[in-house]
């Protein structure tokens, strides 16, 4: 017997950052919306904890105790006093250290497919526990849907979304380290005073009323001064997205993964094609949102 869980990725439309904290992490007003690329996960009795996975990218992930979905079924292993006695495979479609928070969709799976497969019964106010312990964005690779996230991204409020939104990422050559882009972020704001983080009334709105066009306007991503000084040649990706007539680009969390809003379906498709001839990613993605959290699939 096997269990199977589906987790999307995430882009953050807007992503205001604080000034760092005490303990190293900054306060956010993070605005995640899931989207409809997935990796599953899925969790099968083994004699002890075994980690495998497949698909793009599957070479760059670490499949020791390090990684985030093995940390997930010990902790919650730990919790109801098991043994992490679970073979966790992976068969990853989201970008690898891409600022899509597929690590964090990872440990969420994996969380939500070992009290499946354990039968621990976890309550979901429990579930979003554990994966705040795992890493900032977890909890929200559980929710899905859109959600506004506080403190340092781990505590959420659901947010309302009119429609479907078409987005287009440009998946980069090579991923970007988060600490890597807060520490840049933290350098280059070392002469100015950061303001508390706040969530833009605009971009709520254009989230609750399904406005594509109000929603371009109002993305915005306090890493992405940071994401572009450690990788400058994401400003041509940018340019190649707009020119090709997105309404919007934006670097995808800490990047490297640019993230492009289109009006419809079919200038999804051509801004793709468009970042594809450009030469300027590795390859590049369509898909809609808002998408699912964690799902058990039948
Ligand atoms: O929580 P998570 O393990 O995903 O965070 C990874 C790193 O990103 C942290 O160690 C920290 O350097 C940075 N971070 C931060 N402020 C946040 C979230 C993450 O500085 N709110």
């Amino acid at each position: 017997m096997s269990v199977t869980v589906r987790v999307p990725a995430k882009v953050n439309v807007g992503l205001a950052v604080g000034p760092a904290r005490p303990d190293g992490f900054h306060d956010l007003a993070n605005v995640f919306l899931a989207v409809g690329l997935h990796d599953e996960v899925t969790a099968a009795p083994a004699p002890g904890l075994e980690l495998t996975c497949s698909g793009p990218g599957a070479r760059q992930v670490p499949l020791d105790g390090t990684n985030l979905a093995a940390r997930a079924a010990r902790l919650l292993a730990g919790r109801h006093g098991l043994a992490p006695d679970v073979h966790l495979h992976i068969a990853k479609d989201i970008p690898v250290a891409g600022g899509m928070a597929g690590g964090s969709a990872d440990a969420a799976g994996a969380l939500v497919a070992c009290d499946a497969l354990w039968g621990t019964g976890t309550s979901e106010a429990e579930l979003l526990d554990l994966c705040a312990e795992l890493g900032s964005d977890v909890p929200f690779s559980l929710l899905g849907g859109a959600a506004l996230g506080r403190g340092r991204g781990e505590l959420l409020t659901p947010l309302p979304v009119g429609g479907t939104f078409h987005w287009v990422f440009a998946v980069a050559d090579g991923g970007l380290s988060t600490p890597a882009v807060y520490r840049e972020f933290d350098r280059l704001a070392q002469d100015r005073t950061v303001p508390p983080p706040e969530a833009s009334a605009g971009l709520l709105a254009a989230l609750r009323d399904g406005d594509a066009a109000a929603l371009a306007a109002a993305l915005a991503n306090d890493l992405q001064p940071a994401a572009l000084s450690l990788r400058p040649a994401l400003a041509d990706t940018l340019a190649a997205g707009r020119a090709a007539g997105a309404l919007a680009a934006l670097v995808s969390g800490s990047g490297p993964t640019c993230a492009f809003l289109t009006a419809d379906a079919s200038a999804a498709t051509e801004v793709a094609g468009a970042l594809t001839a450009s030469g300027t990613c590795r390859t590049a993605r369509v898909t809609t949102a808002p998408a699912p959290g964690a799902t058990l699939l039948p």
